[in-house]
């Protein structure tokens, strides 16, 4: 039998999930959990590159984050949900790629500008923040991943995870395997105040462990067509942020919908109100696993702690094959 190939991703632990990750990574990992062998990286060093003033707050986000991988479907009995900072060989990894790439090559990153802004770093970024690209292509290429199911704002990691490889591969030996991203239908969903990506840090989420009333709050206050005021009024759903909403989670209503909309036959409120049921009706089992998995928390930390001691055989492995190619393998 030919080998499955492999995934990696993975999310950072800075608060529960929200429907940003289910729709951008979320949901592919669960469906191809089964067609691929299925690495999820929960990664706390990199939280830290911007959390570091409250490294005491990870541990909840911990757990927080794989409840809700194990919520949304991630079967612990096929997958391997695993801690970042307990699989050594992805910071010995990071220090040996981080020869392979320029200071500009990382300043230059469009997705570490957008966040050195939203985390104030414009003016002084720590170095473990701008360098956090390279720890990302070694939690991908530790286990040898083939494919990194993510949101679109990660193309440029993905990109120079790849170029890290070829260049290691090129210069040493070619032991590395350079990895694809797929990303998803929904790649970017717009936060509820139609700004910005959904973020925590900006406060315009959907958690997946939101209850059914809050939910329902917040599609209320998010805002819609800004042009218009009456229901009556003809809509802009090209423009409307309720209706990205509505073409991500409830796409075949979306024609009935978007005509409606277009000659004012439906209004904001009640599109909202369809939108609000569609997403608690995909919520609730969510919410039911999540509850299930609270239950036993000691089964929780089985899940990791076979996760981390598989990660790091598969980690000893990579490493030996880099130490061996790089010819820094000095003990006989
Ligand atoms: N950067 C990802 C995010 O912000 C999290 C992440 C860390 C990741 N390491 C990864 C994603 C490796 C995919 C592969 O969500």
């Amino acid at each position: 039998m030919q080998q499955k190939k492999r995934i990696l991703t993975g999310d950072r632990p800075t608060g529960p999930l929200h429907l940003g990750h289910y729709v951008g990574s979320v949901m592919n990992r669960v469906k191809l959990q089964y067609d691929y062998e299925t690495f999820i990286i929960i990664a706390d060093i990199q939280a830290l590159t911007t959390n570091f003033e409250h490294p005491e707050r990870l541990k909840q986000d911990v757990y927080n984050v794989l409840l809700d991988n194990l919520a949304c479907g991630v079967d612990p009995n096929v997958s391997t949900i695993f801690i970042q900072s307990r699989v050594p060989q992805i910071a010995e990894l990071t220090i040996i790629y981080s020869m392979l790439v320029s200071i500009n090559v990382l300043t230059h990153n469009p997705t570490i500008k957008t966040e050195a802004k939203q985390y104030g770093f414009e003016l002084r970024k720590p170095y473990g923040f701008l360098g956090y690209p390279i720890s990302q292509a070694a939690d991908i290429t530790f286990c040898r991943a083939h494919l990194v199911p993510v949101g679109a704002d990660q193309l440029p990691h993905i990109e120079l995870t790849r170029k890290i490889v070829r260049r290691f591969n090129e210069l040493y030996a070619p032991v590395l395997i350079e990895p694809e991203a797929l990303i998803s239908n929904v790649p970017r969903l717009i936060g509820l105040d139609g700004q910005a990506k959904m973020s925590k840090s900006l406060g315009n989420c959907i958690y997946l462990s939101d209850p059914p009333d809050v939910v329902a709050e917040r599609i209320n206050q998010a805002i819609t067509d800004p042009a218009r005021i009456r229901a009556t009024d003809p809509g802009h759903p090209d423009i409307c942020n309720v209706f990205s909403y509505q073409k991500a989670f409830n796409p075949n209503f979306v024609p009935e919908l978007e005509e409606n909309c277009k000659k004012g036959k439906i209004g904001c409120v009640a599109c909202k109100k369809i939108l609000i049921s569609v997403i608690n009706a995909l919520l609730e089992p969510i919410r039911q696993r999540r509850s299930e998995y609270q239950k036993d928390l000691d089964s929780l930390n089985d899940i990791l702690q076979t996760g981390i001691k598989r990660c790091q055989q598969e980690g000893e492995k990579t490493m030996e094959l880099v130490r061996s190619a790089m010819k820094i393998d000095y003990l006989i």
